[in-house]
């Protein structure tokens, strides 16, 4: 719950106004604009919302500060063993706290009996380029599914929305190996119904119709840990456009297909794809590690340190910090090596010893480390954003569900600063 604890006053034009101040659980505190246009005819300005609390939320909370990240409550480091699931992680994320065995087998089964897709849309899917970027064909297949699934277009009962996120969650496991699948030449594995989703998906990544893949142990933990990272992050990029399509109605399909839309630019989750290229270049010989820092700090060159630096944290991510650790214990596991690894370590053993890193507190954040371990289970490059899409999935949903239940929740509609030209007449083309 937030508080009302406070009170700020604002001065303007020799009047005072009185603004309530709210503290949320953990002491952060926001103040309350909502009535200064109303009342005094002012709106606030903060472009790139990089100040403004848009909702309030229960779902993930964050301390960018002291790089804390918790899902309803949970420290994220505790989920970096080998019980916790994806999917328990999913149903927490969107139904508010961690399920009970029934339940969670409940939406085991309903996720089983959904890893097919309809006939229609597999067909809608063929019609696709098969070289498409791969997010476009998500976000289109997802869109689609509001063809198919009518049912789910109004979702105002709980039962029903979790049987429309089983749906997706399944779905787009499927959306995404089929993708790869269909790019690579290869025919489409169906899935099995005997396997968890994580191993399920590498089952349909890469068995053969008369070979079936052997998931190892090490590769279904490692996915496992990548998805219920890349779960939730609060009021990021991605969870915001869903939300603003959300609060104008829209249905799930169509807000969570917005998400994948705004994941995909590399200042968001492309990220995790420029990181790699970033990294390869080096160990191509097309660059040095020092060549790449510096020109990541010369503001003529639009180059950055991908998989650096993060709106919210101004201290190192936490999760970067445990796929770091996963990416040793992975390669050790699998008694192997990746030299891009070494390359990721050395940029970022020279970032942080580099003031200009420093001063400006960029740390590596969750898409530094997280291409090396889709790599090494053998994930092509242009599959990594939608690698970030399968988990995030859950967040999209819990953030949709908060804002379409949200008490008095209106349309998402900013305000601007208009600074273009004063009134101005139409002039008939002979006089312009
Ligand atoms: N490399 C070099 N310089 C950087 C980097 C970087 N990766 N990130 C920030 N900076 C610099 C900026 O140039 C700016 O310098 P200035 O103060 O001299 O002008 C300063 O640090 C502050 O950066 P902003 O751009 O204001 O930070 P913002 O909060 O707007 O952007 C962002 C955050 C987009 C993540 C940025 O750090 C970035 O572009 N990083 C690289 C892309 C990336 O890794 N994105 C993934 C983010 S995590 C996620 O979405 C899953």
């Amino acid at each position: 719950m937030t508080d009302l604890s406070d009170s700020a006053k604002l001065l303007i034009d020799d009047k005072e106004i009185n603004l309530d101040v709210y503290t949320g659980v953990e002491g952060e505190r926001s103040i309350d604009i909502t009535s200064l246009y109303k009342d005094h005819g002012l709106t606030t300005y903060d472009p790139s919302l990089g100040n403004t609390a848009i909702c309030r939320s229960s779902i993930t909370y964050i301390d960018g500060e002291r790089g804390v990240l918790r899902y309803r409550g949970i420290p994220i480091e505790q989920f970096d063993r080998p019980c916790p699931n994806f999917i328990e992680v999913a149903w927490a994320l969107i139904f508010g706290r961690l399920p009970d065995e029934e339940e969670l087998e409940q939406f085991r089964e309903m996720l089983t009996e959904n890893e097919l897709l309809h006939e229609g849309l597999k067909n809608q899917f063929m019609t696709l380029p098969v070289d498409a970027p791969p997010m476009a064909i998500l976000s289109a297949m997802i869109s689609m599914m509001a063809c198919y699934h009518k049912e789910f277009l109004l979702l105002e009962d709980e039962k029903i929305l979790m049987g429309a996120a089983a749906r997706l969650i399944s779905k787009v496991r499927t959306i995404a190996a089929f993708t790869y699948r269909r790019a690579a030449g290869l025919p489409f594995i169906y899935p099995h119904p005997g396997l968890r989703y994580c191993a399920n998906f590498l089952h349909m990544m890469f068995s053969l119709p008369y070979r079936q893949f052997e998931v190892s142990e090490e590769m279904e933990d490692a996915l496992n840990l990548l998805l219920i990272l890349h779960a939730d992050h609060e009021q990021n990029c991605s969870a915001s456009a869903v939300r603003v399509v959300c609060s104008a109605q829209a249905n799930l399909f169509a807000s969570c297909s917005a998400g994948v839309n705004a994941l995909w630019g590399p200042l968001h989750g492309g990220a995790n794809v420029k990181v790699m290229e970033m990294l390869d270049g080096i160990y191509r010989g097309g660059y040095k590690p020092e060549e790449c820092i510096e020109a990541a700090k010369d503001h003529n060159n639009p180059f950055r340190l991908f998989g650096f630096g993060h709106r919210v944290y101004r201290n190192y991510d936490p999760r970067a910090k445990i796929l770091k650790t996963a990416c040793d214990r992975l390669f050790a596991k699998m008694k192997k090596a990746d030299p891009l690894l070494d390359i990721a370590r050395k940029l970022e053993e020279l970032a942080l010893k580099d003031p200009y890193f420093v001063d400006r507190k960029l740390y590596p954040n969750v898409d530094f480390y997280s291409g090396i371990l889709f790599r090494a289970m053998g994930i092509p490059t242009n599959m990594f954003t939608v690698m970030f899409a399968m988990g995030r999935l859950p967040g999209w949903i819990a953030q949709w569900k908060e804002q379409h239940f949200a008490d008095g929740a209106k349309i998402i509609r900013p305000r601007q600063l208009y600074v273009g030209n004063p009134k101005s007449n139409y002039l008939e083309m002979e006089k312009r």
